[in-house]
């Protein structure tokens, strides 16, 4: 019988767990075997559940939560996420050493470089209080990202508590990844059960950290490696550090895992003989990385070069050249999109490269076809570069045997309407606006996330629906009725898994119903979107809705009109004026409304401050009108900020079905509550 208290014994107990997590996912260097690890874990979680008033945050065992989390929240980052500018040669690297030298004024000296590998994964924040984890969040859009903590704790590799008795806030960056051996296992697991395989391992492991259950997270295999510091909103330089050479080391004595082999290099010639040296080394790693990061390596020096906006002056990712392969080209066949653009692609002979296996590549137009004389039968070289899809560069000849020079088709694969082209263009399209392909395309562009964000109306659906001749425009989505998708047998669209089989969409039929209810709440700008008006991107949508507030004055817009919203040129103006001239058009524009589509801006007028500019609200439980990340949306155009607990900053809880521990706080607190009804309503009425 130990003499200690449990305590004691519990604290003893954590430091070795936490001990060996590190030797095994941040060191590699193993002292006990797995069976030993998972003994120890299983004491500890024994002890634990003796003495469950005992059990602390951070303790090894309370990695993974109990159950999904509700959704993500946006947050702000300390700073914003810098991209880092691209260099593919070593003449581009001269030229990004002659421009630091010329900012440092060091004349001929060689200026000292940190070169690292480029971890091919996800970038990660984290937060550190009092040296504990408190916050994850993914980079998004650089300013603000998803607040993913609850999975990010999952990633054994990540402590939960730092060996620093720092205790200021601060911000360490850097890479979320899964090493290849995890990605094959999972895509294994995907074919089995009939899901669709990820590309590659970058797109795996941002599927993972997106998942709502961390239960299924922690059985990923995710791995991090962390190479910069942030502390309460400055660069590391105010922090006792000149070089960051020392705050790799000083991250890896904390606990955090940092990639092994990055070096200080003298002189860009040294940072090119370990470029080179890595694009063959690099397939010795259990990892996938896609270049160098060139960093200089004195913090002053950094300070003094500064960033441009995108990209910081004293860093550049030297990418890999991309890796080949060869092999047949089977046929060349064309797919139609949604503005009738018809465009070849390559049918390959399935070929393993970089990670995955490649039985298409694109093949970007007719000319480039021509001009490459790529034939079908021929032998050819495929690369695969930052892009999923791979790339045809060539074809390794003699042409095969009996083979022709390939010609575009005169007419449309799916309606068999004959493709023209423009004399100044390169583009073949089908004129058909009635087109089965495009129509397909149009209603897939219409649901697809970024615009009217119907969950479950994806391609094998879309494709149903369009063969059963259930839809023929975009308003007939809001026509279907739940007893029709129920009954509808739809085929998943992977032909690699031969346990994807037809089966009917039952009760996903009916959620799919409720989605496109939903929908009809959207903002403006995601209808404007969606209708796929010709050169209206995301952004000239989003500006459109907001300085014409309704469709009707958008569609009554003159040119010129259309031209005094910022950014708007000649060319999106002219197209949204065709757009609103076609009879077809409108009267498609009139179902919709009829529908019950929202037509009105819901972003907040002028550029001022919203109506609940300085009110924090927090959302919590289900909302059965709209998801999470719509509601933030909402409250954020109308000036709010959302944050992810509350506290007695909370100016306002918004408590949907099912709220837990947030509402007991809030009443606790005596913050104000609103449920479902009064949230709407306020929304509805703009702020107030
Ligand atoms: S430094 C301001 N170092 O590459 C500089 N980035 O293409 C911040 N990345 O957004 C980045 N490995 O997500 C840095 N050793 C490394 C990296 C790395 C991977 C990612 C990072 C960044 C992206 C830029």
């Amino acid at each position: 019988m130990s003499t200690l208290s449990p305590e004691e014994r519990l604290r003893r107990l954590r430091e070795q767990v936490r001990h060996h997590e590190e030797r095994y996912y941040v060191l590699n260097d193993p002292e006990i075997s797995d069976a030993e690890f998972d003994a120890l874990l299983k004491a500890l979680e024994a002890l634990e559940a003796e003495y469950p008033d005992l059990i602390t945050p951070d303790s090894p065992t309370q990695r993974v939560a109990g159950r999904p989390i509700e959704g993500f929240q946006t947050v702000e980052h300390l700073e914003p996420m810098l991209s880092l500018d691209n260099t593919y040669s070593s003449d581009e690297l001269r030229d990004f050493d002659e421009r630091v030298r010329k900012g440092a004024e060091l004349g001929d000296v060689p200026v000292a470089y940190i070169a690292e590998l480029k971890i091919d994964g996800l970038s990660m924040a984290l937060t550190y209080e009092d040296g504990r984890l408190v916050r994850g969040a993914t980079r998004g859009d650089g300013q603000r990202g998803e607040e993913v903590t609850a999975n990010v704790r999952t990633i054994r590799a990540i402590p939960l508590q730092l060996k620093t008795d720092l205790t200021a806030r601060l911000e360490v960056r850097g890479e979320v990844y899964l090493p290849r051996a995890a990605f094959e296992k999972t895509n294994r697991e995907r074919e089995a059960a009939g899901d669709p395989i990820f590309a590659n391992p970058r797109n795996a492991a941002a599927g993972a950290m997106r998942n709502l259950d961390p239960r299924e997270v922690a059985t990923r295999g995710l791995r991090a490696f962390f190479y910069q510091l942030v502390r309460a909103g400055e660069e590391a330089e105010g922090s006792g550090y000149a070089h960051h050479a020392d705050v790799l080391t000083a991250l890896a004595s904390w606990g955090l895992p940092v990639e092994p082999h990055w070096r200080r290099c003298n002189g860009i010639d040294e940072v090119i003989a370990f470029c080179d040296g890595w694009a063959e080394k690099r397939r010795t790693l259990p990892f996938d990385t896609d270049g160098v990061v060139i960093k200089v390596d004195d913090l002053a020096l950094r300070a003094r070069l500064g960033a441009t906006a995108k990209f910081p002056r004293w860093a550049t990712a030297f990418k890999f050249p991309p890796e080949q392969a060869t092999t047949v080209l089977r046929k060349i066949e064309v797919n139609v999109g949604r503005t009738g653009a018809v465009t070849p692609y390559a049918v390959l002979e399935p070929v393993f490269l970089a990670g995955s296996t490649i039985s298409m590549a694109t093949l970007h137009n007719a000319e480039d076809v021509a001009r490459k004389d790529l034939r079908e039968g021929d032998r050819v070289l495929i690369e695969k570069g930052g892009d999923v899809i791979p790339k045809v560069v060539k074809a390794i000849l003699p042409h095969a045997d009996d083979s022709q020079p390939w010609a575009m088709p005169d007419r449309c694969p799916s309606c068999e309407t004959h493709l023209r082209r423009d004399e100044e263009e390169v583009v073949w399209r089908c004129p058909n606006t009635s087109c089965p392909a495009r129509l397909r395309r149009s209603l897939e562009h219409f649901a697809s996330r970024t615009a009217m964000n119907i969950e479950g109306l994806g391609e094998s659906l879309v494709d149903q629906l369009v063969t059963q001749g259930l839809i023929q425009d975009v308003a007939d989505i809001y026509a279907l009725r739940a007893e029709q998708l129920e009954e509808l047998v739809v085929a998943p669209k992977d032909p690699r898994s031969d346990r994807a089989r037809p089966r009917k969409l039952g009760k996903v039929g009916r959620n799919i119903v409720a989605e496109i209810e939903r929908s009809k709440q959207n903002d403006l700008a995601r209808l404007i979107y969606g209708l796929g008006i010709r050169h209206v991107g995301e952004k000239a949508a989003a500006t459109l809705a907001k300085t014409f507030r309704t469709m009707d004055q958008l569609l009554q817009a003159s040119v010129d009109v259309l031209q005094t919203a910022p950014e708007i040129g000649p060319v999106v103006a002219s197209s949204v004026r065709d757009f609103a001239d076609e009879p077809k058009n409108r009267e498609l524009v009139a179902r919709l409304a009829s529908a019950g589509v929202n037509m009105n801006s819901l972003a907040p007028q002028g550029d001022g401050p919203g109506p609940l500019a300085g009110k924090t609200f927090v959302l919590t439980g289900t909302l059965g009108s709209m998801t999470r990340e719509e509601a933030q949306e909402r409250l954020e155009r109308l000036g709010a900020k959302v944050a992810g607990s509350v506290s007695r900053k909370t100016s306002c809880l918004v408590a949907g079905a099912d709220a837990g521990s947030k509402l007991e706080r809030a009443r606790e607190l005596g913050v104000e509550t609103l449920d479902e009804q009064q949230f709407l309503a306020l929304i509805m009425n703009g702020g107030s």
